[in-house]
Order: C-alpha cells, then structure tokens, then sequence
C-alpha cells in the first residue's frame, strides 16, 4: 500500500443533452479545439480553465451539466467555453455526440473522465465483479472508444493530438511493491496499453497519443484514496499540489506533445514512466 501512495506522489454557453435528432452544434469555430471529459470538477474543470485561458476554444463534457454549477458559471463568463452532457460509460451517447460535431476539427481530445472505484470492493477478499467492470469500463474502454468515435475531427486538425489522463499506479514498474486498490490499478494499465496500440494505429495519419499522468492532485478522487489509505494503516504523507497547478503542467504538456514522446508515458513534470 506504502508503495502506491509513492507510485500516485509520482505520478499520483451551450449546454444539452446531444440526442440523434439534434442538429449539428454549429458551424466549425476557429482552431485550437479541445474537447474534456468529465469536466465538471477536479482535474478536468482545471483543465477547462487553463487551456480557456491560453486562448483555446474548450467543448467541455460532464455527465450532468444541471448539477456542474461551478462549469456552468465559468462557460457564461467565457464565451469560447460550451459545456455538453456526456457519461463516458454510455456508448450510444457517445456516438450521439461525435454526430453533432461531425466536421468540427478538434486539436486535442482531453480523456479525463475516470474513477477510483469503490475501494473496499477491491481488496483481495472482497472482490466485486460489478466494481471491476465499472472501473475498467469508465477508465480503460471509454478513453478508447471517445478515440474511435472522435477520430475524424482530430484527424481534420492541425494538432491531431488524443490525451489520457492515466496515473502512475498504472506502471507494472512502479507496482513491484504496490498493494491494493486492484481495479485502478489494472484499468491504468489497461488504458496505458490501449494508447499504445492506439498510436501505433493512427500514426500514419499524423495523429499522436499522449499518456499522461497528472501527480497527486488534490481532488475528491485523491480524498478517498488517502481516507482508504488512512484506514488501512498506510496514511498518505506525500503533499498533493492544486488542480490549478497540475493542469498548467498538463496544458504544457499537450501544447509540446510532439512525434518523439507520442505513444510513451509520462508524468505530467516531463519525466518518463517506465511501464
Ligand atoms: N487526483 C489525482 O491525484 C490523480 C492521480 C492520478 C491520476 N488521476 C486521474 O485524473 C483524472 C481526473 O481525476 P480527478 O482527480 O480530477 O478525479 P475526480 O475529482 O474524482 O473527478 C472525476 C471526474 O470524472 C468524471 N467521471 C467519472 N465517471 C464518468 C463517466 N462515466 N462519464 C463522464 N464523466 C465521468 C466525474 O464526473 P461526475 O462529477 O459526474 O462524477 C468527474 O468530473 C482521472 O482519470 C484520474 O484517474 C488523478
């Protein structure tokens, strides 16, 4: 467990519900786009922040944008910012959405939606099949399947550039003396080789895959972990820094993404993560 505490410290408008009948969103907006998942809050909602003030146009995604009161208030005061629903979980509606943007070229597709799980159901002896599925689904399948349903608008860009936001706890490297936490583990490694093969497939279409880890980021997912941590006996020291912080480290990082580093993973400090 001490150990994946280490392994997280280093590396751990408009808005609608898209539907089959909905209109394309509208005509394509200047260039750089980039489009988040889950970006209602934590890392995602700082994301959203840090490239709307370098000056990109953000089409930021969130299951609930009723509920993303914080988003909402920062999209009205930033024009070049919508917000539309999407779970990540939810094929169909992902597809839905890639059909309302058919023809809009975006530069970076930000996968940053991703879950913990529920932590006492992935213990050795509490193993829980639906937790497995759930986590794997949402961290490991839906950044591969926003990739595939994306592609053609990050094709039409000038970046072509697909981000995950992985972790460090994803590293068999790191994890020679990790405990825990099984299916977060496993759904970041999963993800990283989902990237891997992905840059394989797109790299003759000038597209690059970044793997991206963002550090311990103070957040509610790192809440829970160190609560889980704690009442296991392993309590976590290591500081985490701000979301604000890690998202201008992780904009540097799409900004510089280039051919040498795509398809290799990295920490959101410029340091390359054995796998
Ligand atoms: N914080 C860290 O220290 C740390 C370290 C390593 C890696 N990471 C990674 O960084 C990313 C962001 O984490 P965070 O710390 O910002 O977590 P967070 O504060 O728990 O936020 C998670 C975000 O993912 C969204 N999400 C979850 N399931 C979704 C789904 N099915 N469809 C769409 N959105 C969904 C959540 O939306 P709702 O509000 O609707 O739940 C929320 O916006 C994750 O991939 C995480 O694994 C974080």
């Amino acid at each position: 467990m001490r150990y994946l505490l280490t392994t997280l410290a280093v590396v751990a408008g408009f808005c609608g519900v898209a539907c089959a009948a909905d209109p394309p969103a509208k005509p394509p907006v200047a260039e750089p786009v980039v489009l988040i998942t889950g970006s209602d809050r934590g890392i995602g909602f700082a994301l959203v922040q840090e490239f709307a003030s370098r000056g990109w146009r953000v089409m930021a995604t969130c299951r609930d944008p009723a509920r993303a009161a914080a988003l909402q208030e920062f999209a009205a005061a930033h024009p070049a910012v919508t917000i539309d629903a999407l779970d990540v979980a939810d094929d169909a509606a992902i597809d839905r959405l890639a059909a309302r943007y058919r023809g809009q070229p975006i530069d970076a597709l930000v996968n940053n939606a991703g879950i913990l799980g529920d932590v006492s159901g992935q213990r050795l002896g509490t193993l829980d099949p639906n937790g497995f599925e759930q986590t794997m689904r949402v961290n490991s399948y839906a950044p591969l399947r926003m990739s595939q349903a994306f592609l053609e608008q990050v094709a039409a860009s000038k970046q072509k550039k697909i981000i995950a936001i992985t972790s460090g706890a994803g590293s068999l490297w790191l994890a020679q003396q990790t405990h825990g936490f099984y299916y977060y583990s496993m759904s970041k490694s999963a993800l990283n080789m989902a990237m891997r093969m992905l840059q394989n497939d797109v790299r003759s279409r000038g597209i690059l895959v970044g793997i991206v880890t963002p550090g311990p980021v103070d957040t509610d997912m790192q809440r829970e972990y160190r609560a889980a941590a704690a009442q296991a006996n392993t309590p976590v020291t290591t500081p985490a820094m701000t979301s604000a912080d890690s998202a201008r480290a992780l904009v540097n990082y799409v900004e510089t993404l280039s051919a040498d580093k795509a398809g290799r993973f990295y920490s959101y400090d410029g340091r390359e993560i054995p796998w």
